[in-house]
């Protein structure tokens, strides 16, 4: 497309590109730049027009589209060689999910501005409003028996920590088994859904879906969940970049997937327990069936991400994601 290719241009181009320059290096008309300036402009592009200099992009808009996010975005081997973005979808979960199933790519990456259905864990509803957040899933195609799942959503929680870092220096903590945290408060939520072959139980395919809340402010929480959320804005003060944090995003779960790939995940491991906000404190253990709550230490986590607690009484109990939620013992994380 002719506007693509003009604002690849001019981007390559740190001063001012003619139009003449403009029209034939590209080979299309000066008419056609200029439709296409105008049509950039639209989509909030800053370009200043010089009397005898030319065109220059002064600034980008912070929109999740292919070109925004690719502009950001380094060479990765799986995750993200594919890119799907929309304005907006029920669930990008739903639409990988869907991908999935007509043969899409390992590593096609399914990003939305806002999502009119966003799901979490147990049914919940994600808030995913429009220009404030990432609603993201990535369709894995990895050889993983379906009881090591859990792995995947655990390391996944670690390549956003590893994202969020790189781009705005706070590094989030993760609320076992992998909510990441910052200030005590939920900054995302992850939900791995899996497509397993009935009659052998084999992993067809995995999406894992991330939702960060980028720029939101209290008022953009609805009440139920304004007291345990924030976003990276509310927590850290930067308005930072949506596209560059995807594209970051991307590059991490695409390092997460290699070493996935390559059974190698002492470091993935480390970081975890690094990043583990509950490990060394007291939690309480909240059943999903209504049963009574229990409070111990966390010690450890296993090898598959399970949690390793102390009761009271010195004995020892390992956790498995799914039969209970954790808190702290003074807020949502600690
Ligand atoms: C949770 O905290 O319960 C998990 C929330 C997961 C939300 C993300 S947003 C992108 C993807 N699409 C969805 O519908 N859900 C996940």
């Amino acid at each position: 497309m002719s506007r693509e290719k003009v604002l690849e241009r001019l981007r390559a181009s740190e001063g001012c590109v003619s139009g003449q320059t403009l029209s034939e290096e590209l080979g299309l008309s000066r008419a056609a730049v200029w439709k296409a300036v105008e049509s950039l402009r639209r989509d909030g592009y800053g370009i200043e027009a010089r009397t005898r200099a030319g065109y220059r992009l002064v600034s980008v808009p912070d929109a999740l589209t292919e070109s925004e996010i690719r502009s950001h975005l380094g060479e990765t081997r799986t995750v993200g060689r594919t890119l799907c973005c929309f304005p907006e979808l029920d669930s990008t979960n739903n639409y990988a999910k869907a991908l999935a199933q007509k043969g899409a790519p390992d590593g096609t990456a399914v990003i939305a501005d806002r999502q009119t259905s966003g799901r979490g864990r147990m049914n919940r509803s994600f808030q995913s409003p429009k220009g404030k957040g990432i609603y993201l899933s990535v369709l894995l195609r990895p050889v993983l028996s379906p009881e090591h799942l859990p792995l995947v959503t655990a390391l996944a929680g670690v390549a956003l920590c590893d994202a969020v870092e790189k781009v705005c220096g706070a590094r989030p903590g993760l609320k076992w088994p992998n909510d990441p945290v910052l200030n005590g408060r939920k900054l995302c939520g992850i939900l791995t859904e899996a497509s397993l072959e009935a009659e052998t139980g084999r992993l067809q395919s995995l999406v894992v879906g991330i939702g960060v809340n980028v720029l939101q402010t209290p008022e953009d929480f609805s009440p139920e969940v304004a007291s345990m959320a924030t976003s990276l804005l509310q927590a850290t003060g930067q308005a930072v970049s949506r596209p560059r944090l995807a594209a970051a995003l991307l590059e991490a779960l695409d390092r997460m997937y290699a070493d996935l790939e390559r059974d190698s995940l002492s470091q993935w491991r480390a970081a975890y327990r690094r990043d583990c906000v509950n490990l060394g404190k007291a939690v309480q253990m909240i059943p999903f069936d209504g049963g009574p709550r229990e409070t111990a230490e966390a010690v450890d986590v296993d090898e598959d991400f399970s949690l390793i607690v102390r009761l009271p009484d010195g004995s020892r109990k390992t956790i498995r994601s799914g039969e209970v939620s954790v808190r702290g013992l003074w807020g949502y994380a600690e």
